[in-house]
């Protein structure tokens, strides 16, 4: 009765595992170490409170640049076109044009994008990932006060986000996803977290999975894991569960003694939320995605639609993409300027609070107490 279903999904497994092939024997990792004149930085604002949010990190570059720019080191390029409703219109998770602009820059900073569930339609995040190669999430969350700081290394590839939006369904019956882990993509994460730890003095890494239920999958990743830790002889490698690991993040007595993560895929995107909301909420974390070519920047929160439909837009916080830009002066060698946004970030929280609500500031208000301190 199902035969023609079965036909048809396994040949629809078969092209998939052929491109996944592909990709582990094509898999790179070597930085690319081309010396450029000049660094081009796409700011890209995204939907909801996307725009709203990247316009004051805009303001901040560029009065924190004005002389590299004037100097041509640094050239700051808005890239328009990555809404919802363009990419609807062409049925493209990130339309061909706006792609070939994207690459045209070396790093970027990138508001929210809205990411219909269901359907077939892929996150623009998970496409830009793929099409810039940005294997490390990199994601720092401290809390100085009670002694927490926190380096995740996300897999950004891989995973369950691999092959998302290309499951099997038989109509009425059943669906099935596929999670998939490869050794290369495993061995750079696992190098990019080790090789922090190293050059931070840091002398633990946590490696979290499910390798008790993903035997293949997460196994492997536990593997690879210990193998390149093995490598680091001063930093010790301990696996973790990500079940207890949720809760060991609300633990206090255990919490601070954490001080890298390296995990896949989808329990870094869930336990850098959590990590998040013990900071302040999702609004207050920046986030990295890297590779050897391109790099991006990015609040970790989505674009808040809710927000957009109470009509409270203008009260959404900054802060989540400001750190994204102070990790992007940090990566393009101008840690002065980091230290800097990061300090004028500080200020402006508490000369003027933003809530998302109306009883909060306004994000344009946070921005220029944000300008003012930097002056
Ligand atoms: C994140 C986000 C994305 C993800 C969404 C927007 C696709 O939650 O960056 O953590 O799941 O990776
Ligand atoms: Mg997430």
């Amino acid at each position: 009765m199902y035969q023609q279903l079965i036909d048809q999904a396994v040949a629809h497994y078969r092209t998939l595992l052929e491109s996944q092939i592909k990709r582990a024997e094509n898999m790179n990792s070597a930085a690319d170490e081309k010396k450029k004149e000049k660094t081009v930085i796409g700011l890209v604002g995204g939907d909801g409170i996307g725009p709203i949010i990247t316009c004051q990190a805009q303001r901040a570059l560029e009065a924190l640049l004005k002389d590299e720019i004037a100097q041509g080191k640094i050239e700051l390029k808005t890239i328009e076109g990555l809404t919802i409703e363009n990419r609807m219109a062409c049925g493209k998770a990130v339309p061909d044009d706006v792609l070939a602009q994207i690459k045209s820059c070396d790093v970027l900073l990138k508001g929210p994008t809205t990411t219909p569930s269901g359907g077939t339609m892929e996150s623009a995040n998970v496409t830009l990932r793929r099409e810039l190669d940005l294997f490390a999430n990199v994601r720092p969350v401290a809390v100085p006060e009670e002694n927490i700081d926190w380096t995740f290394f996300r897999e950004n590839t891989e995973g369950e986000y691999t092959l998302g939006s290309k499951g099997i369904e038989i109509p009425d019956l059943l669906t099935m996803d596929f999670k998939v882990t490869t050794i290369a993509g495993t061995k750079r994460i696992a190098r990019a977290a080790f090789d922090f730890a190293k050059n931070n003095g840091k002398t633990h890494v946590a490696i979290v999975t499910k390798s008790n239920i993903m035997k293949k999958t997460d196994g492997m990743f536990s593997k690879i894991c210990h193998e390149i830790a093995a490598e680091y002889p001063g930093i010790q490698a301990d696996e973790y569960y990500i079940d207890i690991m949720t809760a060991n993040l609300i633990n206090p007595a255990i919490r601070s003694n954490f001080q890298v993560f390296l995990l896949p895929n989808l329990y870094g995107d869930i336990l850098t939320d959590e990590a998040a909301q013990l900071q302040g909420g999702v609004g207050t974390a920046g986030s990295a995605n890297t590779g050897s070519r391109y790099a991006m920047f990015e609040a970790i929160h989505g674009s808040a639609p809710r927000m957009i439909a109470e009509g409270l837009g203008d009260y959404a916080n900054p802060e989540s993409i400001l750190r994204a830009a102070v990790m992007l002066l940090q990566h393009i060698a101008l840690p002065e300027k980091a230290e800097k946004l990061s300090a004028a970030i500080e200020a402006a929280a508490k000369a003027c609070p933003v809530t998302g609500t109306k009883e909060g500031h306004t994000c344009q208000e946070f921005g220029d107490a944000l300008l003012a301190a930097l002056k």
